[in-house]
């Protein structure tokens, strides 16, 4: 079978198809790795990654940049000649110097999104790092562009366009959201991928938010992507790095447990409606028993609830208890794969 490779830059990815960074600690080395030896791009998340370390919950920035270079090693060591990113969110504090250890460790992409990643290029100056924002509308593909553009000389070498059907995070307004009047994946794809051909720019367009199916990625093919970055199919995985109870709780969920919530980042995000988000709404306040300074956003005297706790305590296997983010596609899940066989069932759509 031909595979149309991806190329980001002097980068050639066999199998178009990224991983998406999960956090907290959902996409690690070890899924990271196992997705890079199949031939796509392996993601590990930045976000809190140290929950772990020893020293978190004093020294929390530390532990943080300290997991991070220990799990980009990892990766790398576990996969060879593999192609292995990291995924940082702009609303994180600390952001920079988390792109300069991703840098230091020479990871092959920085990918970004939860804001613009407006001083992005400036990070990763005189290294061979790829940056790649994503977006979730032409808007702010411009907007970081042209942002780019002037300040650096600097183009995106691939731009992720996440439609409203991903986990995580949303870039769009709640409203839309829950009344499905937000711009459709396929629209965004095909509005980006027309304007930078008129711009006679080659930058590859990578789609994701609820592709499931080969089906799917032969969809957002037509409309002008170049690959997909998948994120909850690869949550069902033996290689993905939360607890395997977390894993249950997608296999277990229906299309009715999942909801559109309010996240203390400042942007809606789509989670399992479990007691831990029933409490949320019913006592409208779970006091913050300590603040890690995670995102700029949140202001510990009135947020809802910290979003660094719940996340690890999803994580570690406590779903009841935390906040389990998923893709629009959970409830399809039905059983525990192998990032192989994930893999080996979508790459057909590239076949030429
Ligand atoms: C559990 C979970 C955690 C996620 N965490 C992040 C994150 O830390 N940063 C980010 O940019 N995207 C995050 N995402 C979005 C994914 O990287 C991916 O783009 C998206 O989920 C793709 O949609 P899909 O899950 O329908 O395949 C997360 C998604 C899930 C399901």
């Amino acid at each position: 079978m031909n595979i149309k490779p991806l190329q980001i830059g002097d980068l050639t990815i066999k199998i178009p198809i990224i991983q998406g960074g999960m956090g907290v600690g959902v996409s690690k080395s070890r899924l990271a790795a196992a997705v890079a030896n199949e031939g796509g791009v392996g993601v590990i998340s930045g976000a809190q990654i140290g929950y772990l370390e020893d020293d978190f919950e004093t020294n929390t920035i530390e532990a943080n940049k300290r997991a991070l270079r220990k799990e980009i090693r990892k990766a790398k060591e576990n996969a060879p000649g593999g192609i292995i990113g990291v995924n940082l969110m702009v609303a994180m504090q600390n952001y920079a110097e988390f792109c300069k250890v991703a840098v230091e460790e020479k990871v092959d992409m920085i990918i970004s999104g939860a804001g613009f990643p407006l001083d992005l290029p400036e990070f990763v100056k005189g290294s061979s790092v790829k940056v790649v924002p994503i977006v979730s509308s032409l808007r702010g593909a411009k907007l970081i562009m042209k942002r780019w553009k002037k300040q650096f000389d600097k183009e995106p070498d691939a731009i992720i366009v996440e439609g409203a059907k991903a986990g995580g995070h949303l870039g769009f307004h709640k409203e839309d959201l829950d009344n499905h009047t937000n711009q459709p994946l396929k629209e965004i794809v095909i509005e980006l991928t027309e304007h930078l051909k008129a711009l006679s720019k080659k930058i590859p367009v990578i789609a994701a938010g609820g592709i499931y199916t080969t089906e799917d990625i032969e969809d957002v093919i037509d409309a002008g992507a170049q690959g997909v970055q998948i994120g909850t199919r690869f949550v069902v995985t033996e290689e993905c790095d939360a607890s395997d109870a977390y894993k249950e709780a997608y296999i277990k969920s229906t299309e009715d447990d999942i909801k559109i919530m309010m996240s203390p980042v400042g942007l809606p995000g789509r989670a399992l409606n479990n007691p831990f988000l029933k409490r949320v709404e019913e006592e409208q306040r779970i006091k913050v028993q300590k603040c890690y300074r995670c995102v700029h956003k949140c202001d510990p005297k009135d947020t809802p609830f910290c979003i660094t706790q719940a996340l690890i305590d999803a994580v570690i296997g406590k779903t009841d208890e935390g906040l389990v983010f998923v893709g629009a596609g959970a409830y399809k899940t039905d059983t525990i794969t192998t990032v192989k066989a994930v893999i080996d069932e979508l790459k057909v759509a590239f076949a030429y």
